[in-house]
């Protein structure tokens, strides 16, 4: 009786002993080995419109940014056999008088699999009208877009980073005074 409760336990502590040495051995292998992602982003057309948050009546009349773009990335070489999936996104970044560093994600994508992870898009608008914390947004100054990753592991830490930083752009004034619903 008491032997083969010894025995149990042991069994146990070994494949826990394993469990985690493999676990380890994954999550250092995966962060260890050489990742190349490359991206060029391009700003292709933008405005400034005002407009209210998309589906909210009271909400506050803001103006809008929006934006399309160029993207040419492949991350083809963030997925190992360890890759859950990667999630990208494009932020634009741009100082602020309220704030000095502003972000606003303007488009994201979940890449499930390897043959996801080449990205063309020509011209492709935001999935995201972005508007700024003081609500205004003409003739805003040194905006930059980037892709950045993100990368999700079966087992291990997440791992993260940016890549393709587009040239900086000065917002146009605003146009008109035309009222649209802005997605956001
Ligand atoms: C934008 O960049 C230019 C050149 O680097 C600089 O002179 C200017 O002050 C910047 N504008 C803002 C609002 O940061």
């Amino acid at each position: 009786m008491h032997s083969s409760l010894v025995r149990v336990q042991s069994v146990f502590s070994f494949f826990t002993t394993v469990t985690f040495c493999v676990a380890a051995f994954i999550a250092l292998s995966t962060v260890l080995s050489p990742t190349n992602p490359t991206a060029t982003v391009d700003v292709r057309k933008f405005r400034v419109i005002k407009g209210r948050a998309h589906q909210y009546y009271a909400s506050k009349v803001q103006e809008y940014a929006f934006i399309n773009f160029d993207l040419d990335a492949d991350l083809g070489s963030l997925f190992n056999w360890n890759t859950k999936q990667v999630f990208t996104y494009i932020s634009a970044s741009y100082p602020g008088s309220k704030f000095s560093e502003n972000e606003a994600v303007i488009w994201d994508a979940i890449l499930p699999h390897r043959s996801a992870s080449r990205l063309h898009l020509k011209n492709e608008r935001a999935k995201y009208n972005i508007n700024d914390i003081t609500g205004k947004f003409s003739d805003r100054e040194n905006i930059t877009l980037s892709l950045y990753w993100n990368v999700q592991p079966h087992v291990g830490v997440l791992t993260w980073g940016s890549v393709g930083l587009s040239e900086a752009f000065t917002l146009p004034p605003l146009e008109g005074k035309e009222k649209v619903s802005a997605k956001n």
